[in-house]
């Protein structure tokens, strides 16, 4: 077992490639002996990790809370809502206050200011469950997920279709950190920031890997080996709606009729969740090529991953 560089995990940026191909490797192995894993790894026994979210959750507080009670330990999930957070406490001292109690915080939040200086004041591993701008734990179990169904990184293409939000900055330099290929169509305007396109560029560069954006889905798909999409309105964009839906609908929807343009063993993922009809339609989520329940299912295996390497 490694421990990371970092005791936080602010993007997938605080990585190292070896430090990914490492937790997707562990993931990987609690994954293949989930029969004898369960409650009987007490691993994290005494470990207590709390959850502070901002924002709603399915995916990620469930498979937080799940690998902590299967590896032995406790989670406490506190709604930023119910917190002295709300009237106006500030993060530096809930930081610290939270630090006292327990030995683990995952935190959901819509600015990622507020990640920087929960990492910056916390006294304890802090690791990022979602802000507006990465989402560093879903990154992981894409690769992972990429990996279990292509057996290696080398040489494959994946093709990101849509919004260059939160899930497509972490994906992208994720991907280009592990030599993945990237072609992502999205459009103008709604493009990564530019911190994220200057580090997949460099990092594209160190691996001799193609990374470009073009506005045409058909280009980005053609013989890609992955294809990836998620919503069209983040949470936090609400007002921006129907501004959104008459830009991505219909040019950037994944349907049947653009998934035939990806290689015929191309798998096709979403983080969920999804609005089907708008970035996807049911046939290609339920399709033959959708991985999506393996991408879910994954993020428990990542978590463990992530925790034992930050907590023991
Ligand atoms: N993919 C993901 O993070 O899902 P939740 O919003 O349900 O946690
Ligand atoms: N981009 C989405 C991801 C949800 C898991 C959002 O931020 O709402």
């Amino acid at each position: 077992m490694i421990s990371l560089s970092k005791k936080y995990l602010t993007s997938i940026e605080d990585l190292s490639e070896d430090e990914i191909r490492y937790l997707i490797s562990q993931a990987i192995e609690f994954k293949t002996k989930k029969s004898d894993n369960g409650n009987n790894n007490q691993i994290l026994a005494g470990k207590t990790l709390a959850l502070m979210f901002e924002k709603p959750s399915t995916r990620t507080r469930l498979s937080f809370e799940a690998a902590m009670f299967q590896l032995g330990g406790n989670t406490i999930y506190l709604n930023a809502n119910d917190l002295q957070l709300s009237r106006g406490e500030s993060i530096q001292d809930t930081a610290k206050t939270i630090s006292l109690y327990v030995d683990c915080l995952v935190s959901r939040v819509h600015s990622h200011n507020t990640i920087i200086e929960l990492s910056q004041n916390c006294k304890i591993p802090l690791i990022n469950g979602l802000s507006d701008l990465y989402h560093p734990c879903q990154s992981l179990a894409d690769l992972m997920t990429i990996l279990e169904y292509k057996k290696s990184f080398k040489g494959l293409t994946l093709a990101w279709i849509g919004d260059g939000n939160n899930v497509c900055n972490d994906l992208l330099m994720g991907c280009a950190k592990v030599g993945i290929n990237i072609r992502a169509a999205i459009p103008e305007g709604y493009e990564p920031p530019q911190h994220v396109l200057e580090v997949v560029t460099h990092e594209s560069k160190l691996k001799q890997t193609d990374f470009t954006i073009v506005r045409e889905p058909v280009y980005a798909v053609r013989n890609a080996d992955v294809v990836v999409t998620d919503t069209f309105v983040s949470i936090g964009k609400e007002k921006e709606v129907d501004k959104r839906k008459s830009i991505f609908i219909p040019k950037y929807q994944v349907n049947d009729q653009l998934m035939n343009y990806s290689k015929d063993n191309a798998i096709f993922m979403h983080c969920l969740p999804a609005k089907r009809g708008q970035e996807v339609t049911s046939e290609v989520i339920d399709g033959k090529k959708s991985v999506v329940w393996d991408e879910a299912e994954n993020r428990l295996h990542v978590q463990k991953s992530l925790l034992v390497s930050l907590l023991i």
